[in-house]
């Protein structure tokens, strides 16, 4: 049988990632087109249980929100929670942009899901620590994947297979967590 549980948002990949996961504990995810309310706080997780409250209170099921962000430690943390922003603004190459001639290029990524159920809300995280490359490589995932080199690979995360990604990432991490958190929570 397993679990069904809503998720809202419209970012296909990160629906793919997390599918992957969570397929392996029964949980089945089902996209719902309620848009997510964003509140401005540089805590990830703030805003991730913020959002899934929201669309719980117009769902009254169990619903899925899942936020992340790229933490670059030359930059202060920057862009952090407000990486989605930077992205559509001055993208990929404006971070490579300020980080030119910059030889501290560590970064981590983290992602924050919030599981707003009939019961109450839970929340999980994952991180994973890595590098900012020179210049972008790989052709396969999102966002700032293609100048992210995780430890422990020379590869970024567009030069990976989704099932690749996901042994790394922030998002496959905090997926793992919420399979073992949600066997033993009731939800419905
Ligand atoms: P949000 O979680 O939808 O607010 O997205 C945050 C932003 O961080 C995205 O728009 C991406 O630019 C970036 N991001 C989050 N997770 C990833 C990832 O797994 N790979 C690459 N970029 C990511």
């Amino acid at each position: 049988m397993g679990k069904e549980i809503a998720i809202a948002t419209s970012n296909i990949h990160k629906i793919r990632e997390l599918e992957q996961v969570l397929s392996k504990c029964s949980i089945r995810l089902r996209q719902v087109d309620i848009p997510k309310i964003e509140i401005q706080s540089e805590d990830l997780q703030l805003v991730a249980i913020n959002a899934a409250i929201a669309v719980y209170n117009i769902l009254r099921e169990p619903v899925i929100v899942e936020d992340a962000g790229l933490f670059v430690e030359a930059l202060s943390g920057f862009p952090g929670s407000y990486s989605s922003y930077v992205f559509k603004t001055i993208g990929i190459n404006g971070i490579l942009r300020l980080l030119e001639g910059v030889e501290d290029r560590r970064a981590y990524f983290e992602s924050v899901i919030a599981l707003a159920h009939n019961r109450g809300v839970l929340c999980v995280r994952g991180r994973v620590y890595g590098s900012i490359a020179t210049e972008p490589r790989g052709s396969g995932g999102f966002g700032f994947d293609p100048i992210f080199v995780p430890e422990g690979s020379t590869k970024t995360f567009a030069e990976m297979s989704l099932e690749e990604k996901n042994k790394y990432s922030h998002r496959g991490r905090a997926a793992r967590e919420l399979c073992r958190v949600v066997e033993r929570v009731e939800i419905y």
